[in-house]
């Protein structure tokens, strides 16, 4: 059957008809939203790289995540900015670390929220690189080990998933030795499996102040981040992490990488999580407050599409503008 037996346009004719045949869903249930933890107390200080961000102290992070479980959402990624850092960035491993205290604090007080620790050097290096530098290179099997060590150090703070991304060769299967070796078997491993080496991640590390000689260079990253015009190795590297353990891999960029989330979550039968990152996030929202686009609607379309393609997951700096949005419908 075709054209005329055949009209389309019947099933788009009305709200309810297109919300009834309407083939993928977002919901509040798959989003995690990303937080950036400083030292002090009563610090909410707005990031100026991510409009509608912001710096939060401890005391005022456990206020934020009461509004965003209000809202519904389920779970949250913490990310150190510490003031001082050091050469290998160990000061990431302290027992009472910014993360290792926020992580006691909202467990504490929000023991049903699922917490996620960013699991890496670069927030905590005075060079702003993910591991051990050594020679003008990073030396993998070094920073291997200290991955181990913060790992535990997470654990211990009562973390429910770590989330290396590094890139780091056989980062998994070392995490997963060392956190079964302390007895944290039911802490869970959400790889950032599949990480371009990316210019979307400039906001970030403006918020988190990597080295600002690193900021914005996507080529210091590309010795270990993927190279944006390869896809076949995003299916190489998610097998690798499987094999050694990883419970959920994440895709990132997501925008640019829809191919590779939906190649990824058709190859894999862990979830695979999409990171809808900094550059996304503050092209959007500087775009609606220029008057050029509208951000709310690029939001949902682009949340959308990533939920299209096959994410699980999905972690954007945009849970919490989501989730209200939801509750005023
Ligand atoms: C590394 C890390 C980065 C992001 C998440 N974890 C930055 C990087 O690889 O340089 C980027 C997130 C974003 O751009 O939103 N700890
Ligand atoms: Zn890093």
């Amino acid at each position: 059957m075709s054209f005329p037996e055949v009209r389309p346009r019947r099933l788009r004719a009305t709200s309810g008809m297109r919300r009834l045949v309407q083939e993928s869903r977002l919901s509040v249930d798959c989003l995690v939203a990303p937080l950036f933890i400083v030292p002090g107390t009563a610090v909410k200080s707005p990031i100026d790289s991510l409009p509608g961000q912001f710096h939060f102290s401890v005391d005022l992070l456990l206020v934020e995540i009461r509004e965003l479980v209000d809202l519904g959402i389920g779970s949250v990624i913490l990310f150190g900015v510490p003031d001082l850092k050091d050469e290998e960035g160990m000061v990431a491993c302290k027992d009472d670390g910014l993360v290792q205290t926020a992580i006691r604090a909202i467990k504490g007080e929000f023991p049903d929220l699922v917490v996620i620790a960013d699991l890496c050097f670069c927030e905590y290096t005075t060079n702003g690189q993910c591991g051990v530098f050594l020679d003008g290179v990073l030396d993998n099997d070094r920073t291997l080990e200290n991955l181990g060590i913060q790992a535990i150090s997470l654990g211990k703070a009562g973390v429910d998933i770590v989330a290396p991304s590094g890139m780091i060769d056989g980062m998994v299967g070392g995490i997963r030795q060392s956190l079964d070796g302390a007895g944290f078997l039911s802490v869970g491993i959400m790889s950032y499996a599949v990480k371009y080496a990316s210019a979307w991640y400039g906001p970030f590390r403006e918020a988190v102040r990597s080295d600002p000689a690193l900021s914005a260079d996507v080529g210091a990253r590309s010795g270990h981040q993927m190279n944006v015009c390869n896809s076949k190795e995003a299916i190489r590297e998610v097998v690798e992490d499987i094999e050694q353990g990883a419970d959920i891999v994440i895709v990132k960029p997501a925008l640019a990488f829809l191919d590779i989330v939906s190649s990824v979550s058709q190859a894999v039968s862990v979830p695979t999580a999409a990171y809808n990152v900094s550059g996304e996030y503050s092209l959007i929202k500087l775009g609606g407050s220029s008057g050029l686009v509208d951000s709310q609607a690029l939001m949902v379309e682009s949340l959308s599409s990533m939920k299209r393609a096959g994410a699980d997951i999905i972690i954007s700096y945009f849970a919490k503008e989501y989730a209200q949005t939801c509750l005023s419908k």
